[in-house]
């Protein structure tokens, strides 16, 4: 009994739900249309409220990364995408949690902020004079990532 309950408080500390059993990988979407990258201002916790991420979410069980990352898309901004080539390096996050990025192509629908405060379009320039505080600080490693996909675009 005491073995189960230490357990679960050591569960407890790495996971915010001991039973959420979903793989621990959250992906996040580079849309990229005319030069320019969408990043979307997160409504929620109040501790990131109002700071710029790329949009995504938690990978459920049994979904690629492809089709999360999709979902996402879908459920946050009413667009339909198509996942393509990773950005960057992968950020560990809080939580045993791993981020990664995806350029991803926007075939139909307009990116709206459904869940978001707002969303926005930003070409390299106005990415590398944004200052870097009001960017979640796991995306803020990527700008430089995220520029040289804008350049080469
Ligand atoms: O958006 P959601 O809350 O599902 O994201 C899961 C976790 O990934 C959160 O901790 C969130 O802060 C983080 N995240 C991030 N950067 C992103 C997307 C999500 O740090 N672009």
């Amino acid at each position: 009994t005491f073995v189960t309950f230490a357990w679960m408080i050591a569960t407890r500390a790495a996971r915010d739900d001991p039973r959420d059993s979903r793989p621990l990988d959250v992906v996040a979407a580079a849309i990229i249309v005319d030069g320019r990258v969408l990043l979307a201002q997160r409504s929620r916790p109040a501790e990131l409220a109002g700071r710029w991420e790329l949009p995504g979410g938690r990978v459920e069980s049994g979904e690629t990364h492809a089709a999360a990352l999709t979902r996402e898309i879908r459920e946050e901004l009413g667009a339909e995408v198509e996942p393509a080539e990773s950005v960057g390096s992968p950020v560990a996050l809080p939580g045993g949690l791993t981020l990664y990025a995806y350029v991803a192509r926007l075939r139909s629908g307009t990116p709206t902020a459904l869940e978001h405060l707002d969303v926005r379009w930003f070409s390299a320039d106005e990415l590398r004079l944004f200052d870097a505080a009001e960017i979640v600080p796991a995306d803020r490693d990527w700008i430089p990532d995220l520029c040289a996909v804008l350049d080469g675009t």
